[in-house]
């Protein structure tokens, strides 16, 4: 596949819900390895988007496509199948399960075995010994036989981009990962985002600015569902319409 056909382009969608139109006529480029961040207010739409690529809610109008392929009328599971992966903004993990567990799930989700509903997961080994891998690359190795409800907020949340890296996605869709953590949290999981491999797309939403602008390399701005800036980080940063949406002025 050539190197020029963008790893997500979505063009013209729109998304409208009752009367409010959460998606106004956007259109998004995004190169393959890019580091892109999606900011905007409280409302602007960011999740309605990331819901809309990954086919959690079906677009009122518009067209979305992975590697050229349009994926609009496919399904989630076909998607992911494609190598779209995300966190969710809100935690969904198994929190009775321990979290070599629930990344071990993570990965017979997308393993042939997943059709082998009788096979006890005990005899599953490999899948837990590489679960115990990819939980040592967001540095909860030590404790992969807590269980989620014993791990603190910041720990569930390192999890989750573990559980969504375990997919070893072409495209990763990160929703707030940086949300209610503490300084220290931050850190770590800023140096986790960035030690992603650049053959996976990273498409991050953040609705403080300075928070994850070191980590993207484009940014687009989103306001009341529209596209209002779009372009290379320092683009978005001197542009105007960005202090507009911030600042008031
Ligand atoms: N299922 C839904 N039904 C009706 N309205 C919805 C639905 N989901 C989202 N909305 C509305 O669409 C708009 C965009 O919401 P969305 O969650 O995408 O914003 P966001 O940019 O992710 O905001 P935040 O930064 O607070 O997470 C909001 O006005 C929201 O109330
Ligand atoms: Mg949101």
């Amino acid at each position: 596949m050539s190197h020029a056909t963008p790893a997500l382009e979505i063009v013209g969608l729109n998304k409208v819900f009752g009367g409010l139109r959460a998606t106004q006529d956007v259109n998004l480029h995004i190169v393959q390895g890019d580091r892109r961040l999606l900011i905007g207010p409280n409302g602007a739409g960011k999740t309605t988007l990331f819901n809309q690529i990954t086919g959690d809610i079906i677009p009122t109008s518009g067209q979305i496509k992975l590697f050229g392929q349009d994926v609009s009328k496919l399904r989630p599971d076909q998607r992911a199948h494609l190598g779209l992966s995300r966190t969710y903004q809100i935690i969904t993990l198994f929190p009775k399960n321990t979290i070599l567990h629930n990344v071990a799930l993570g990965l017979l989700g997308l393993s042939n075995e997943r059709w082998n509903l009788f096979r006890p997961m005990a005899r599953a080994s490999h899948l837990h010994d590489e679960a115990q891998t990819i939980l040592e690359s967001v540095g909860l190795g030590a404790m992969s036989n807590k269980l989620v409800s014993q791990i603190a907020y910041g720990e569930k949340r390192r999890l989750e981009i573990a559980l969504a890296l375990a997919q070893k996605p072409k495209v990763l869709l990160l929703d707030e990962p940086l949300a209610g953590l503490s300084t220290q949290e931050r850190l770590t999981v800023k140096n986790l985002i960035a030690n992603i491999p650049k053959e996976t797309t990273v498409v991050l939403i953040e609705h403080d600015m300075d928070t994850a602008l070191d980590l993207a390399e484009s940014v687009t701005l989103l306001h009341y569902g529209k596209v209002i800036v779009d372009g290379t980080r320092e683009d978005v940063i001197s542009d105007p319409r960005t202090r507009e949406v911030y600042l008031g002025h």
